[in-house]
Parts: structure tokens; sequence; C-alpha cells
């Protein structure tokens, strides 16, 4: 069985962040990625699925575990890749589509903010391939409010542990950090690669 490793990312330029509040947000993820790693070991042993119960069974709980699990490790990923300090000029593909869907970067920002400020794990820029549209959504917690078809663009954690040794209880500034961060290089390479799906 493939054993899922955590992937490095270089956050020498990235401004605002102590290296002690990355450092351990890493370390959370390297967390994820073990427990995602002993659940796939569990579900490939029949004895996970002795008992079948919703109430309390071994496989209620991988299974349960696996998706949280699962869902952080993509989550983290996808929020320290665009989190690098370079490129950090809105350009690009990037650019024209928020500014025809929300008017200007400063109005995406505003909401983009506004609902940083109002979930509890995460906040999402994304491509919906349902009904090919753009929106920003949240979720309260990794597994908690995922939007199906929704293809990522930009990533935000809005978790406590992801500012709370550098802000305190101010996930306002935190989010200005953020922002201040976001990588667009990669923003627009994520939008290239759905054009790419969307033009096969
Ligand atoms: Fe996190």
């Amino acid at each position: 069985m493939k054993v899922i490793e955590p992937k490095n990312y270089n956050f020498s330029n990235v401004k605002f962040f102590s290296p002690m509040q990355l450092g351990e947000h890493y370390i959370l993820y390297t967390r994820y990625i073990d427990c995602l790693n002993k659940v796939r070991e569990d579900l490939n042993s029949d004895t996970t699925y002795a008992i079948c119960n919703s109430n309390y069974s071994d496989i209620r709980s991988a299974i349960k575990s696996k998706t949280f699990c699962y869902d952080s490790i993509k989550l983290h990923e996808l929020y320290f890749e665009n989190l690098t300090g370079n490129n950090t000029r809105i350009q690009g593909r990037i650019q024209s589509l928020i500014d025809e869907i929300f008017g200007s970067y400063e109005n995406f920002i505003e909401k983009f903010k506004c609902i940083a400020l109002s979930m509890r794990g995460w906040v999402l820029f994304c491509y919906d391939w349902y009904h090919d549209e753009y929106y920003i959504y949240g979720q309260d917690s990794h597994d908690e409010g995922v939007m199906l078809y929704a293809e990522p663009l930009i990533v935000l954690d809005v978790y406590e542990h992801a500012y709370m040794i550098d802000y305190g209880i101010n996930r306002g500034n935190y989010i200005d950090a953020f922002i201040s961060n976001l990588d667009f290089r990669i923003i627009n390479k994520r939008l290239s690669n759905l054009n790419f799906w969307k033009t096969e």
C-alpha cells in the first residue's frame, strides 16, 4: 500500500508570519498525514469490518477519519502552496476574472475577508464544475460544508491554529497578512489547469 508523504514548502519569503507559527502549522499538517496512513492501513484489514454499525464501530470511525484527515491534507497543501510571499501583485487571468465577477480586486477582498471572518475552518475561491460558475465559499471544518464539484483556486485556513501564535485572536490582521503573501503565479497556474480540462 502506498504511504502518503508530506510535501515540502519554502516559507523563506513569507512576510508577517513567524517561523514558529508556520513551523507549528506544518507539524500539524504532518499529523494529518500520519492519521491518514493509519486509517488506510486499518481499511485494508478485515477486522475493521467485523462490526457494521452506525452508532459505534471501527469501520465508522475509520471512514469518518479518512474524510476528515484527507480533506485536511488537501486543503493544507493548497493553502501552503498559495502562501509563498512571491508574485504577490495580482495579474494575468485571475485579475481579469476577479474584475469581471466582483467589479474590482478591492471588492473581491472585502467579500473574501467578510466570509473569512464568518467561518470556522476554511475559505475558498473556487470554480464550480456543476454550474460553470466562480464563487467564494467557506467550511466550518475539514469535512463539514465541503462543496461538491468546487475546484479550489485560492485557499485560506481560518482555524485558530493558523494564526494564534502570531496574531492572538486578531483574525482580521492574519487575513490581511495572508492576502499580502498570496502567490498569483500559483493561482494563475491553477486557473490554467482548469481551462485545460474545461476545453478537453
Ligand atoms: Fe491548518
